[in-house]
């Protein structure tokens, strides 16, 4: 049975007044559940139509519809207003205090490893060199055949190299134990001349103050017609000026052995140690700084270059070591503690990176 005009002028009624009082939208959104929900009370009214013989039905349905459209319509002004309402309120709650100073965050820091990488990337750049890049994990070829290390030498024994677990011909790859492989990489996918640096990082089995067994290296090569030792010991005797900012350093070229140069020498540069203190510039002690010499025409040849043709220098040194003398850093190990209290202390401010060339230029 519908229900009479006068109850449904009651129902109505009792939805004006229900809306009327709720205060909230949750009170609100109950009301409007309690009467046009799924099973509210007008909702249930709208079911029963189909119950009613056909000529009641046209405007029984006709009443409960506007009725129900006065009620929806009765809800949204309420919402409307009592979100007006809200809105109010939280402005005049969350006022924000433009005066107050805003809370200062901290910037990160390059790594004095980032910071020498880039130093040294700029200044061997204004000297033309690019740079070269080559992966870590390396096979036995590019890491020590090519580069005319023969079977027996120590480097290529297992206290030294970080090996992987054979594969199915017996081959292992193996961690780069230097950035030297860079230059064989370089040469094979190009053409001379070539002048480039290639840091990165490289393995050995060693850990103590001076040692990690990751650590990085920057590998320079310049190939050309005619390059000679008077190149080499101009190139790095600029970079070291320019590099420790001290304009008269003395050097001195030891001779040594690598076996992928010839003739082969370590540099090493005049200093002062007084009172646990090192001066870098002049003074009667030595410190060595990187192993370099003229490239070995075997590895030029293994490279398909004709050393009667083409010729030039390469050079290697610690990154680590650089940034320790540069920088006064005593424990080589404190670099990959990831201590950020470390790093705020030695790190370097993003985007600042001193323009050393110009810098000495000026
Ligand atoms: N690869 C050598 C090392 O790791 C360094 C080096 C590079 C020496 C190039 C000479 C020329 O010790």
């Amino acid at each position: 049975m519908s229900l009479a005009d006068k109850d449904l002028a009651a129902l109505s009624a009792e939805a004006s007044g229900a809306v009327r009082t709720a205060t909230t939208l949750d009170a609100l959104e109950a009301v409007r559940i309690a009467y046009l929900g799924k099973s509210g009370k007008l909702t249930e009214q709208l079911k029963q139509l189909g119950s009613l013989p056909p000529e009641e039905r046209k405007t029984a349905g006709a009443a409960l519809n506007q009725v129900k459209q006065v009620i929806a319509e009765a809800i949204a002004a309420a919402k409307e207003s009592l979100e007006n309402i809200a809105l109010s309120a939280a402005l005049e709650q969350d006022r924000v205090d433009i005066t107050l100073p805003a809370r200062s965050e901290k910037p990160g820091s390059i790594h004095p490893i980032s910071q020498v990488i880039e130093e040294c990337t700029e200044l061997f750049g204004a000297m033309g060199f690019t740079v070269a890049e080559g992966p870590e994990i390396e096979d036995d070829w590019h890491n020590f055949t090519a580069l005319n290390i023969p079977e027996s030498h120590p480097a290529r024994q297992m206290h030294d190299t970080f090996y992987f677990p054979a594969d199915a011909e017996g081959n292992s790859k193996l961690l780069r134990t230097h950035t030297s492989p860079v230059q064989i990489r370089t040469m094979q996918a190009g053409k001379p001349p070539f002048r480039f640096i290639a840091p990165g990082r490289t393995y050995r089995c060693d850990s103590d103050i001076t040692h990690s067994p990751m650590f990085h290296q920057i590998e320079g090569l310049y190939i050309d017609k005619n390059i000679h030792m008077g190149h080499l010991k101009g190139c790095l005797t600029q970079f070291v000026q320019t590099f420790f900012g001290v304009s008269e350093v003395p050097v001195r070229f030891r001779p040594s052995f690598f076996p992928f140069t010839e003739p082969s020498a370590e540099m090493d540069i005049g200093c002062i140690r007084e009172g646990g203190e090192l001066k870098i510039g002049a003074g009667k002690d030595w410190l060595e700084i990187l192993g370099c010499g003229m490239v070995h025409p075997a590895v030029l040849r293994n490279v398909g270059l004709d050393p009667e043709e083409w010729q030039g220098f390469a050079f290697g040194m610690g990154v680590e070591r650089l940034a320790m003398l540069k920088y006064g850093i005593p424990d080589l190990r404190t670099f990959f503690d990831s201590d950020v209290r470390w790093l705020n202390h030695y790190g370097f401010a993003p985007l600042d990176i001193p323009t050393l060339v110009r810098g000495l230029a000026r």
